[in-house]
């Protein structure tokens, strides 16, 4: 999803919109995995105890307050690095069958270079964390990056804009299946490209902030694409025949309704999902950048009187590298807009959106979550799902997030309730009339964390974190309520009678 600009404007309160939908009542298939999740530099806290290095959201946070819309920074956050036990009896009670984390790198090489031990403090927060989930019976799905570069890594080189990048995550990677291989089964390399490229050294909106459209994203997105493949590789090499796992990465998309039958805007809709999706999605899956994507950004640049693409070139080799590394094809889902041609922007403006060159809206019609920028319309669920399966050649997928905020926190959260059940309801439409192969759910997120940008504004979770005490409890929502239902359950009906084998 991401941060779509730096407007912030607060409506207030979310509205709690009903759903006229029918909902789907089978049961979820006997093999479906059903989750929560979250991320270690949104909930740990603990920014600089037992070794843990300077990450570039302390830096982004901590020295620009006021780029964060309540000043706040993750210095604290949930606290989990103290209180992860009562998280892990949490998410016990919830009755899931696996929890999202991600290991913070610069917990385990402070510097994010290789060094000859890694901080044992650090490696000890994740074995405990890992062990007791494995042995309450909750499989760790567990993300080697979810935004959280070290610091060192930035200042020293440019993080992700540098080629150096590629073997220094690789040799964390290893360090990572070397140290917990044998509790871990599913692996996701990295997560959102699209918010760590487009955001982080395209538009700049993320940390580390660097404005450069429509080059610095396009840069990170091939160094992204090949640290990617670097670890898949050394996982496939090193590691499959003892542990057995799986591993891949997380792309996440918006889908992108066109806004009539025409084929210009059915084009608009495909060229949107292309450059979204599909700019990740197209070498890992299929080999190569996405034609419409190579096109275009190679056709703007010569107008501009570039003599080269701004998007690099990915060589043969490359291009074999990157191709067929993953195990399972993973989403992470918010929201839906619709789109419609629109004319040539001026070859002039770089950036991301120009590229793209479509019409891309929020209907008024749809109801907004979070800030405003955030609308619900749950077929876009079920739709990109389609979509995924008929551009990829129908994978196993994973939907690793989904889920809604808003600002007020409130414990009678039943726009939650409404938004999962509708978002779900299409996930079971799309496995048992479409044939997609789901075969696991995540919802974004367990409970209340330091949101990036929006900081403690936007409120995420099932459980309410209080971020004025110091003991930061953690509160059920109803929502917490109903996910247990179904996770307990397997079904959406409200009357388990009425499921449907
Ligand atoms: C990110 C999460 C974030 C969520 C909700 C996703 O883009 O992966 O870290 O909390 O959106 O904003």
């Amino acid at each position: 999803m991401g941060f779509k600009s730096v407007l912030l404007v607060t409506l207030g309160s979310l509205l709690s919109f009903c759903s006229t939908a029918k909902v789907n009542k089978h049961f979820f298939p006997p093999n479906f995995k059903i989750g929560v999740a979250n991320a270690a530099a949104q909930i740990e806290g603990a920014w600089n105890e037992d070794g843990k290095g300077e990450t570039i959201w302390d830096r982004f946070a901590m020295s620009h307050p006021d780029w964060i819309f309540d000043h706040s920074s993750p210095q604290v956050a949930a606290d989990s690095y103290h209180k992860w036990r009562e998280d892990v009896e949490m998410v016990k009670e919830m009755g899931v069958d696996h929890y999202r984390l991600s290991i913070a790198w610069a917990r385990i090489y402070p510097d994010g270079y290789k060094t000859e031990e890694p901080n044992a403090r650090g490696v000890a927060y994740y074995k405990n964390l890992l062990r007791s989930l494995r042995a309450l019976g909750i499989e760790p799905m567990v993300t080697l990056y979810h935004w959280d570069l070290p610091q060192k890594l930035q200042d020293d080189f440019g993080g992700w804009l540098s080629p150096k990048i590629v073997d220094i995550f690789a040799d964390y990677a290893r360090t990572c299946f070397e140290l917990f291989g044998d509790e871990v089964n599913w692996w996701i390399t990295i997560n959102e490209p699209k918010q760590i490229c487009e955001a982080g050294y395209g538009s700049g909106g993320y940390a580390p902030g660097v404005f450069s459209p429509g080059v610095g994203n396009y840069k990170c997105a091939k160094n992204v694409l090949l640290a990617h493949a670097k670890a898949y590789h050394i996982y496939d090499k090193e590691f499959r025949k003892k542990n057995q796992g799986k591993v891949a990465i997380v792309i996440d998309s918006n889908w992108f309704e066109p806004a009539s039958a025409k084929p210009e805007d059915k084009e608009a809709s495909e060229r949107s999902l292309q450059f979204t999706y599909g700019l990740y999605g197209n070498p890992v899956f299929n080999g190569d950048w996405p034609a419409v994507v190579k096109e275009r950004v190679a056709q703007r640049s010569k107008q501009a009187g570039l003599k080269e693409s701004r998007l690099p070139a990915l060589t043969k080799e490359e291009i074999k590298l990157i191709k067929g590394t993953y195990d399972f094809l993973c989403i992470n889902h918010y929201t839906s807009h619709k789109v419609s041609a629109w004319y040539e922007p001026p070859v002039t403006d770089t950036s991301f959106g120009a590229d793209i060159g479509v019409n891309d809206w929020m209907p008024k019609e749809w109801p907004k979550g979070g800030e405003g920028w955030f609308s619900v319309w749950a077929p876009g669920m079920r739709k990109l799902l389609n979509w995924l399966k008929d551009t990829y050649n129908n994978p196993e997928i994973v939907i690793t997030e989904n889920g809604l905020s808003d600002n007020t926190g409130t414990l009678e959260d039943d726009h939650r309730i409404n938004y999962y059940r509708d978002y779900l309801s299409n996930c079971l439409d799309a496995i048992y009339i479409d044939n997609v192969n789901l075969t696991g759910y995540t919802a974004w997120s367990i409970l209340d964390d330091w949101e990036w940008r929006t900081g403690y504004h936007s409120l995420i979770g099932m459980y309410k974190v209080d971020f004025n005490d110091p003991n930061r409890a953690r509160i059920p929502k109803k929502s917490a309520a109903y996910f247990t239902q179904i996770a307990k359950n397997r079904c959406l009906a409200e009357n388990p009678a009425e499921c449907i084998h």
